[in-house]
């Protein structure tokens, strides 16, 4: 049996910030339902530690030595649905309110990816694939193949490196190197961890991973030029033949409205209709907006900038209100939009809400009750928030890029094909014309709109084909 160990920094059920959370939550599963041994690691933050720590094992504790870092890491484990998942602790360093945003950031997660790789001698686990996931884990190829070449256990160690989101780089001062890698200034010197005059922790997994994916066709695409690149296009074309595009999935058997909870009313594809009246009513009651259930709602739940497209929102927000609509707005982010989120409250009482905060039930409640759901992002690598809309049968609204472009295709009037409604230039003109067109669909053609959400129902948001695809990268390498 093939071994395979997921290393990132968040990862439900334990941790969520984003969609990162969601893949590495759902992911490993289906993967050990195909006959993996998928293990997990995670640092132990706070979060974590308040809610499971009774239920942990504890394993063993090390004293990690990184550059000057000279520090105990104590390992624990737990098992979820037969996927096993490590924690790092190390109380200073991840014990926070918050996962990442410190200036120390550099330093933390060093010292989680030598921890990482200290624990595999640890438990004697030296997976197949280590498959590494966003800037947080991006030096465990590098650090694999320079300080472990002595190691024959490592040799076997193949290494894929996921990016999430190109954006967020892990770039730090250059003499990190030294100081919480154990490096040589070598790797400044030859370009290959070198960025701007930093060191950037993206760029050397893209570098020392034998494979890179990234979670779309679309976006393994667009990041290859200079416009969505982040200055990584050049490298990234330098690696395009081993840079698969590969959309993620999301888990349904978690993300169910005939299933969930946290709905007021469950619904099939066969009672959708009444099932979304029913969780609207309960959105407007909860959220106290008019309580109108023939309207159009349109919901977002989502982190608050401009990768986003608040701004575009924020920009035409009263031709946007000026609809026959209601809105929902359930996030946090950037203080710019969410002060336009305030003052949309303000003035358009009991038509529109906004909620500031992360709420996972909210979430659930927002999908369900919704009838179209907003996402005009500037760029989105994938996107969880499109998928889990059209399995509660809610029509996703996107701009075409990245996995919104893979994953929902525009309403077509005459044939009564697509699965939403998409727009392409990012324009304030465009996000209005588009929405008029959904609101015209929904009060003027409701045989079209009901044949959509039939469409965006029985489209695949599984990861069943996506997995495949990871396990062939998996079998090549
Ligand atoms: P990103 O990872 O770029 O933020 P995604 O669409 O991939 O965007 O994933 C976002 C995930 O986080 C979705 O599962 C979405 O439902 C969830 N989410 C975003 N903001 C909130 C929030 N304020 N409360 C609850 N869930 C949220
Ligand atoms: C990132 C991206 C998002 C993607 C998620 C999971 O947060 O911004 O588009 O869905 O990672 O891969």
């Amino acid at each position: 049996m093939k071994s395979i160990l997921f290393a990132a920094a968040e990862g439900l059920p334990f941790i969520k910030s984003g969609g990162l959370a969601d893949v590495i939550g759902s992911l490993p599963k289906i993967l050990k339902q195909r006959e993996y041994d998928v293990r997990v690691v995670l640092p132990l933050y706070k979060k974590i530690a308040d809610k499971y720590f009774d239920q942990l094992e504890y394993l063993g504790t090390l004293q990690i030595k990184s550059g000057w870092i000279d520090q105990p890491a104590s390992y624990f484990q737990t098992e979820v649905d037969g996927v096993v998942y490590y924690f790092v602790q190390h109380q200073a360093y991840f014990e926070r309110d918050g996962l990442y945003g410190f200036p120390d950031d550099g330093e933390r997660f060093s010292f989680y990816q030598k921890a990482i790789l200290e624990m595999c001698k640890m438990i004697d686990f030296y997976p197949d694939i280590l498959h590494a996931h966003d800037w947080h884990t991006g030096m465990l190829a590098a650090l694999t193949k320079i300080h472990y070449s002595s190691d024959w256990h490592f040799d076997k160690v193949k290494h894929v490196y996921t990016i999430h989101n190109l954006a967020f780089q892990g770039n730090f001062p250059k003499d990190i190197l030294g100081s919480c890698l154990g490096l040589s200034f070598k790797y400044y010197e030859d370009g290959s961890m070198r960025y701007d005059g930093d060191i950037s922790f993206m760029k050397t997994g893209i570098v020392y991973s034998d494979k890179v994916t990234t979670v779309s066709p679309s976006y393994a695409k667009e990041i290859l030029t200079p416009e969505y690149g982040e200055h990584l296009d050049e490298i990234l074309r330098y690696r395009q033949h081993d840079l698969w595009g590969i959309v993620n999935g999301i888990d349904v058997t978690e993300w169910n409205p005939q299933t969930d909870k946290l709905l007021a009313k469950n619904y099939t594809a066969k009672n959708v209709a009444k099932g979304k009246k029913d969780n609207k009513l309960a959105v407007q009651k909860a959220l106290g907006l008019r309580e109108a259930p023939d309207v159009l709602m349109i919901g977002m739940v989502s982190r608050l900038t401009y990768q986003k497209g608040v701004y575009l929102i924020a920009e035409r927000l009263a031709d946007i209100m000026g609809l026959d609509i209601q809105f929902v707005v359930l996030g946090t982010g950037e203080e710019d939009a969410e002060s336009t989120f305030r003052y949309m409250e303000e003035k358009y009482k009991r038509r529109a809400v906004y909620y500031c905060g992360y709420n996972e039930d909210l979430a659930h409640q927002i999908y369900a009750g919704c009838d179209l759901f907003l996402m005009p992002s500037l760029y989105e690598p994938c996107g969880i928030g499109q998928l889990i809309a059209m399995r509660y049968g809610s029509l996703p609204l996107v701009r075409e890029t990245g996995g919104l472009r893979d994953t929902v295709h525009a309403f077509n009037q005459y044939t009564n094909e697509g699965n939403g409604f998409s727009f392409w230039s990012f324009s304030g003109d465009d996000l209005v014309h588009t929405l008029k067109f959904a609101c015209d669909t929904y009060y003027m053609n409701p045989e079209g709109w009901k044949e959509l959400v039939q469409h965006a129902m029985n489209t695949d948001v599984s990861w069943e084909y996506s997995a495949n695809l990871y396990q062939e990268l998996y079998e090549i390498l």
